[in-house]
C-alpha cells in the first residue's frame, strides 16, 4: 500500500508503525464494575440459605421484580433466567403455539428469533432502518398473515424502535407487541420507558449488559396480571406457586425451568441503586465522543430522534465511502480498513452480527426440532434469504461498533482517546481510501459462511451434516 505523506513515523498510522493515539496504560475498565456493596448484597444471600425462586422465604428476587417494575413503570415484573428465555416465556404467557408466525428484525442477536423457535413458532424476518437500526413499520405491516401472532420489537444497541406506529399497526390486526429491550434499559420512547409499551416485555440481566447480574439473569414486564401469572408459571414447570405456605407440585401447563437465582437478584439490585447516576453519566461520555466524531465527515456516528433517548449500550458507527473519495461499491473494504486502523490505534473497534439473521443456519437450513416448525402441516414454505434485507445487508457492510468499553461511567477519558483516533484516521484519509481500494474482500456474511464450514467440520468432521427436510436453501446456504 503507498502511504499519504505523513502516514509513516511516529505521527503516522499505528498499523503502519506509528504511536498509537489511545496508550496502552489507559485500560477499559472491567464491566460490570463490582463494588463492596455489591459483595456485600451477594454475601447476604449466601448467609441466607435461599438461593431461587423455589426457596420458600426468599426475598431478594420479588424485591427486584418490584423494584423494577417500579422503575420501568409496569404494573408487575417477572425475574426469569436470562433474557432468551425471558422472550420464550413472553410469548408462550401470549398463548404463542406451534406454525404460529413471529415477526422479528433481521438485525438483532439471535436470541430474538431463536425465542420463538423454541416454542416451534415460525420467526419471520422484517428488515431495518439504515439510521436507526430498527425495524420498519412499513415493513412489519407487510409481513403480516393470518398465522402472525406476535412481533418482537427490539430496540437494537438501546434506541427505542417506532413503538407508536408498530403499535397502531399491531392493534389494527389484533397481534400482540412484546418489546426485546435486552439492550434498552432506561431508554424512553415519547416519555415513556422501554419495556413499559408492549402488552408484555423482555429485558437480559447477562454480565455484557447495562443493567448487568453477576452471570445470567432475564426480567420480564407487563401491566397484565394474568399475562404475569402466566410467565410466572412458565418459568417454573408450569406450576401456581404461593407466596406463603405448601407447594402444590401440580403442573398446570408445560413449564420450562427457567428460575432466576437470588445472588443474580441480589447483585443486580445492588447495581440499580447505582443504575440512574450510572446511565447519566454515561450519556454525557458518550455525547462527548459522539459530538467530536460528527466533526469528521468519513463517519456517521449513531443518530437519536428528538422523541427518545438512547441507552448507549452499543455505538455503530457507518463510514461514508464518498467522504474518504471512494466509489459506493468500496463501502465494506472502506469500512474493513478502517476498522483495522482504528483497532491498531487501540479502539477495539469490532463487528456486531456478522449475517442478517435469516442468513444463520439454524433458520436458513432449517434445524429446528426435526425441521419444525418449517415442516408442520399447513405451515407455508417460506425460504430465508439474505438478499431480501438489503439495507442489513448494507448497515452490516458498512458499519463497525464499539461495545462494552464505553459502559464504565470512567470511561470519558478513554473516549477521549478514541476520539482522537477517529480523528487521526480521519487525518489519514487518503492513505485509508488506498488501502480500502486494495483490500482483497469477502463480505462479512460470506467470511462467515465459510468460518462456519470450518467450525464445523472440525466439530464434527468433513462429511456436511444433513441438511433437514424442506431446505429448499440448504445447498445454496452453502454457496454464499
Ligand atoms: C437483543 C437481545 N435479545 C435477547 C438477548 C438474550 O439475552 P440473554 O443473553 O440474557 O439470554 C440479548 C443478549 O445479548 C440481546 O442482545
Amino acid at each position: 500500500m503507498t502511504a499519504q505523506k505523513g502516514a509513516t513515523g511516529r505521527d503516522g498510522l499505528a498499523m503502519l508503525g506509528g504511536c498509537r493515539a489511545v496508550p496502552r496504560e489507559l485500560r477499559i475498565a472491567a464491566w460490570p464494575a463490582v463494588t463492596e456493596q455489591d459483595e456485600e448484597a451477594v454475601r447476604r444471600v449466601l448467609a441466607s440459605g435461599r438461593f431461587t425462586s423455589a426457596s420458600s422465604g426468599e426475598r431478594e428476587i420479588p424485591a427486584l421484580e418490584s423494584d423494577w417494575a417500579r422503575q420501568v413503570g409496569t404494573r408487575h415484573c417477572v425475574a426469569v433466567g436470562n433474557g432468551t428465555a425471558a422472550i420464550s416465556l413472553a410469548l408462550g404467557a401470549l398463548g404463542v403455539e406451534p406454525g404460529d408466525e413471529v415477526i422479528v428484525p433481521a438485525l438483532s442477536f439471535i436470541a430474538t428469533a431463536a425465542a420463538p423457535l423454541h416454542l416451534l413458532a415460525v420467526p419471520v424476518f422484517v428488515d431495518i432502518d439504515p439510521r436507526t437500526f430498527n425495524m420498519v413499520p412499513a415493513a412489519v405491516e407487510a409481513a403480516i398473515t393470518p398465522r402472525t401472532k406476535a412481533i418482537v420489537v427490539v430496540h437494537l444497541h438501546g434506541l427505542p424502535a417506532e413503538m407508536d406506529e408498530i403499535g397502531a399497526i399491531a392493534a389494527r390486526h389484533g397481534i400482540a407487541v412484546v418489546e426485546d429491550a435486552a439492550q434498552a434499559h432506561g431508554a424512553e420512547y415519547r416519555g415513556r420507558q422501554a419495556g413499559s409499551m408492549g402488552a408484555i416485555n423482555t429485558f437480559s440481566l447477562n454480565v455484557s449488559k447495562n443493567l448487568a447480574t453477576c452471570g445470567e439473569g432475564g426480567l420480564i414486564t407487563t401491566d397484565d396480571p394474568e399475562l404475569a401469572t402466566r410467565a410466572t408459571m412458565l418459568r417454573q414447570f408450569g406450576e401456581l406457586i404461593p407466596d406463603r405456605g405448601e407447594r402444590s407440585y401440580v403442573s398446570h401447563m408445560l413449564g420450562w425451568n427457567n428460575k432466576p437465582g437470588a445472588v443474580q437478584a441480589a447483585f443486580t439490585r445492588s447495581q440499580l441503586e447505582r443504575f440512574p447516576q450510572e446511565a447519566k453519566q454515561r450519556d454525557e461520555n458518550v455525547r462527548q465522543l459522539l459530538a467530536r466524531i460528527a466533526e469528521l465527515p468519513g463517519f456517521l456516528p449513531p443518530q437519536v430522534p428528538e422523541d427518545r433517548t438512547h441507552a448507549w449500550h452499543i455505538l455503530r458507527f457507518r463510514v461514508d465511502a464518498a467522504a474518504f473519495g471512494l466509489a459506493d461499491r468500496l463501502a465494506g473494504p472502506l469500512r474493513a480498513a478502517v476498522q483495522r486502523a482504528l483497532r491498531a490505534e487501540g479502539v477495539p473497534a469490532a463487528p456486531y452480527q456478522l449475517m442478517p439473521l435469516p442468513a444463520q443456519r439454524v433458520f436458513r437450513e432449517r434445524r429446528g426440532l426435526g425441521g419444525h416448525p418449517w415442516a408442520l402441516p399447513g405451515v407455508p414454505e417460506r425460504p430465508y434469504r439474505e438478499a431480501d434485507f438489503p439495507v442489513t445487508l448494507r448497515v452490516i457492510d458498512d458499519s463497525f461498533t464499539i461495545q462494552k468499553a464505553h459502559l464504565h461511567p470512567g470511561a470519558g477519558p478513554l473516549l477521549d482517546r478514541y476520539a482522537d483516533a477517529f480523528a487521526k484516521v480521519w487525518e489519514h484519509r487518503d492513505t485509508i481510501a488506498q488501502y480500502a481500494a486494495s483490500l482483497p474482500y469477502t463480505p462479512p456474511w460470506e467470511q462467515a459462511a465459510k468460518t462456519a464450514e470450518a467450525e464445523w467440520a472440525r466439530a464434527f468432521g468433513p462429511t456436511e451434516p444433513q441438511a433437514s427436510a424442506g431446505s429448499a436453501e440448504s445447498s445454496e446456504g452453502k454457496c454464499r
